[in-house]
């Protein structure tokens, strides 16, 4: 029998008093907040939201939350007022979408732990303008449904999925130098994809989207089976106090939903300046019976892989950058 919960959205004048008070009433912690503007309770048998209302407190809407919705739907009843009607993941996934920063997952034994960190970043005007100007063009908004990338490139050709492109020099370089083949750049971080699209925009670099989300959800949920000819991860956080390397991208797991969307004959390349990382990333990679090595251990750097700034001042320190390249058999 599914369990459903009553749902009361309410606006509110002064939502920190309205935290304190509902929190009292409720008996309970609300399980987010996003400051200033959102909370939200589950008890057993209710859900509760508020928001910062701009006029006057009182009742948004009522609803269920119930385990068998098939996707969020609102309708009025005979007093005009709405009844939404949802899941917890569904109403998870509405929050994350309006407040990225709020990372609400309802189950918490459940929470994955993630590769990166949201920081807020400084945005540039030239960032800013970019993401306005040339956003529509080559962004593709997040959405858990299987992406048509044909669709979205206007084309049929190989596909590189780039994750966590920083500022996109590289994507962008590699990019204009691969006119043939199309690039997905996944990055969470607003800066960066305001960078990439001001050199994508700029320099009219047509063979590139943009997703603005956490690419292990992407991967997930838009990329379909074989839809990828290969992949970019390029100097990975490194996460290098030894209790934070279950946040390191590279681990057996990723590597296999990587593969779930490699064509067989596709490439993983990987690029570290952190030894301990390359070391790991050589282990993984190698005890993955559906890759091969392309080399023996590290590979040259590719010559579509430019030196970053970063690299070049490194080499001259005399650190070490590491690259790896294996395909699907
Ligand atoms: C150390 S930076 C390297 C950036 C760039 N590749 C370079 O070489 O300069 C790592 C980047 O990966 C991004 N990142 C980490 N985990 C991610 C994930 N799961 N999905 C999307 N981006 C991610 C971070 O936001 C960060 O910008």
């Amino acid at each position: 029998m599914s369990e459903k919960k009553l749902h009361l959205a309410l606006g509110v004048s002064d939502l920190a008093a309205s935290i304190a008070d509902y929190s009292r009433r409720l008996g309970a912690k609300p399980v987010v907040v996003v400051d200033g503007e959102y909370a939200l309770w589950r008890t057993k048998t209710l859900n509760v939201s508020i928001r910062q209302a701009e006029g006057a407190a009182g009742l948004r809407h009522l609803g269920w939350e119930d385990p068998d919705a098939s996707r969020i739907s609102s309708e009025s009843d005979c007093n005009g007022l709405i009844w939404e009607h949802f899941s917890a993941a569904q109403q998870a996934e509405e929050i994350n979408c309006l407040w990225p920063q709020a990372d609400y997952q309802p189950d918490a034994r459940h929470r994955r732990i993630k590769s990166f960190v949201l920081r807020q970043g400084h945005l540039s005007k030239g960032q800013e303008k970019a993401l306005y100007d040339f956003g529509p063009r080559f962004c593709i908004p997040y959405a858990a449904e299987p992406l048509d990338l044909d669709a979205a490139f206007g084309r049929h050709a190989p596909r590189v999925l780039e994750i966590g492109f920083g500022m996109g020099q590289a994507t962008a370089e590699i990019a204009a130098g691969r006119p043939d083949t199309d690039f997905v750049g996944v990055e969470v971080h607003t800066p960066g994809v305001g960078s990439l699209l001001k050199l994508v925009g700029e320099g009219n670099i047509g063979n590139v989207r943009i997703i603005q989300h956490d690419a292990v959800e992407v991967l997930q949920h838009m990329l379909a089976p074989d839809a990828l000819d290969g992949v970019h991860i390029y100097f990975p956080d490194p996460w290098h106090k030894k209790r934070h390397h279950k946040r390191r991208l590279i681990q057996p797991e990723f590597v296999q939903l990587l593969l779930s969307r490699l064509k067989p004959g596709g490439y993983i390349h990987l690029a570290t300046d952190w030894e301990d990382y390359a070391i790991q990333m050589l282990d993984v990679l190698s005890a993955t019976p559906q890759l091969e090595n392309t080399a023996d251990g590290y590979a040259p750097r590719p010559d579509y892989r430019p030196l970053t700034k970063f690299e070049n001042r490194g080499i001259r320190l005399g650190h070490g950058v590491w690259d790896l390249v294996f395909r699907k058999k």
